[in-house]
């Protein structure tokens, strides 16, 4: 994994009391944000659609940040998208290379990576 992402001075963490002379409400001041690094772009696909994402994101995240918003379905045919994103819900299961059962939550894009949603899992 290359992404490398650094706080800046100055940085609050999320959930933390606003320092003091700042207010909660509002965007924060340019100061608070995170100077991220990301890795090298990547390129996966997602039921046959492109997907840019970035070197050390997992699925799920690039599914998400690509705007996703249903990984797949329930039996009931309800849809399914991440929940936990830390490996124990399984409710972000998507089809990788045709392995089924895969948490998108705890696996790595990889270029070249065919991502399909899982259907009735
Ligand atoms: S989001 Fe819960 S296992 Fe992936």
């Amino acid at each position: 994994m290359s992404e490398d992402v650094r706080v800046t001075e100055g940085a609050v963490s999320v959930g933390a009391t606003p320092a003091s002379g700042t207010s909660s409400a509002g965007a924060a001041p340019a100061s608070r944000r995170l100077d991220a690094h990301r890795g090298v772009p990547v390129e996966i696909t997602f039921n046959g659609v492109a997907v840019s994402c970035f070197d050390g994101e997992t699925l799920a995240t690039a599914l998400l940040a690509d705007g996703v918003t249903e990984f797949g379905t329930t039996r009931t045919g309800a849809p399914r998208q991440p929940l936990c994103n830390m490996g124990t819900c399984f409710d972000c299961v998507v089809v990788v290379d045709g392995a089924p059962l895969t948490r998108s939550c705890l696996t790595y894009a990889v270029d070249g990576m065919n991502v399909e949603s899982s259907r009735g899992a």
